[in-house]
């Protein structure tokens, strides 16, 4: 069975973009591959972040996951730091890792435009520990954004250099996995693009029905078509897509005929798809507020991952220990 690993940043809470763009296709291959899914929290270092914020922030994102349906039985998900194995791989990667090359990658010449004051060696290497966090588990697949696809060429670049370094074909080159044509780009609600975090137009999951309600009321309309089967714009056109992930059929169809009627009120279909919205938040709202406060199952999860992952781990540095020459 192909082994599908991801690595997931530490930043805030989950939206609907989140949710339908990748959460939904994590929860699906857990049956389909053997998958692990990890907090990036040695990450998020490269920011220098508070600790009180890491700990706050690894938990929510993993009673998130949890409460979305990743299961602790079926993947293993744990938290980067667990499995300290990974550190081990990065300093072998790192001593066949250049300093032109690394500071060629866009998103560190992005970051010393953005934070000058904090261009750290973990910025610069961040590469590394990412082709660390997938070649550890030696994954076939792994699910990324189009913005990380350069961080994928140099783990797959580590690993062709390791083999041909050592003489051997150990590790095989990581595929990236873009589910993005089959998940959906979620709209945000301000007329134009995707819903995102920075964007900050977003759904959280966890948001009440109050602030669902407040934030749907406030999406951009228009004035109404004004003839039969008219073309949406845009802005429209992302309310009835955000219709279609969460309304039922019928519902969608009704609005839709109103629209190609000119009878449409824009209101009225607000309201619906805030109370929609609301519906399908809600069961998932529940559990994460139910596991967020719940240490001690949050603990007995991210011990079951760290050791599944630490056993996978294990077993290729003891491979690559003996490859580079170490005693084992
Ligand atoms: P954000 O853009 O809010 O910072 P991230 O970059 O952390 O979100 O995205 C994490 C995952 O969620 C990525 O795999 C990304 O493709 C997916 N994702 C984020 N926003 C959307 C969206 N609006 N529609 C579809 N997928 C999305
Ligand atoms: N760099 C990824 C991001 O910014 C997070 C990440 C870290 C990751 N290690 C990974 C993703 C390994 C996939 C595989 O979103």
């Amino acid at each position: 069975m192909e082994t599908v690993l991801s690595g997931i940043r530490p930043t805030g809470n989950l939206h609907l973009g989140n949710y339908f763009g990748a959460v939904k296709s994590f929860v699906k291959m857990q049956d389909e591959f053997n998958c692990f899914f990890f907090i990036a929290d040695w990450h998020s270092l490269t920011t220098h972040p508070h600790p009180e914020n890491i700990r706050r922030s690894t938990r929510t994102i993993l009673a998130e996951y949890l409460a979305c349906g990743i299961d602790p039985e079926k993947a293993a998900i744990y938290v980067q730091s667990d499995v300290k194995q990974v550190l081990e791989l990065y300093l072998y990667f790192n001593m066949n890792a250049y300093l032109g090359e690394l500071e060629r990658v866009t998103s560190f010449k992005e970051k010393v435009r953005k934070q000058p004051d904090n261009i750290n060696a973990g910025l610069l290497t961040y590469p590394t520990l990412m082709a660390a966090d997938i070649l550890i588990h030696r994954a076939d697949k792994v699910p990324v954004g189009k913005d990380q696809e350069q961080n994928m060429e140099m783990a797959r670049l580590f690993a062709r250099r390791f083999n041909r370094i050592y003489e051997v074909d150990y590790f095989k080159e990581p595929e990236s996995f873009h589910f993005n044509h089959i998940a959906v780009k979620v709209p945000g609600l301000d007329g134009s693009g995707k819903m995102g975090k920075s964007e900050g137009n977003a759904i959280y999951l966890v948001d009440d029905e109050a602030t669902i309600r407040k934030k749907v009321m406030h999406a951009v309309t228009d004035s109404g078509p004004t003839e039969p089967n008219q073309q949406k714009p845009e802005p429209i056109q992302n309310l009835f897509t955000l219709m279609a992930l969460v309304s039922e059929p019928d519902t969608y169809n009704f609005f839709n005929d109103k629209y190609n009627a000119c009878e449409i009120r824009y209101g009225d279909m607000k309201k619906q798809l805030a109370a929609d919205i609301n519906s399908f938040c809600a069961p998932i709202r529940e559990k994460i507020l139910a596991i967020q406060d719940d240490e001690d199952y949050l603990a007995r999860v991210a011990r079951l991952g760290a050791e599944k992952a630490s056993a996978s781990a294990e077993k290729t540095l003891r491979e690559v220990r003996q490859i580079i020459g170490f005693r084992v």
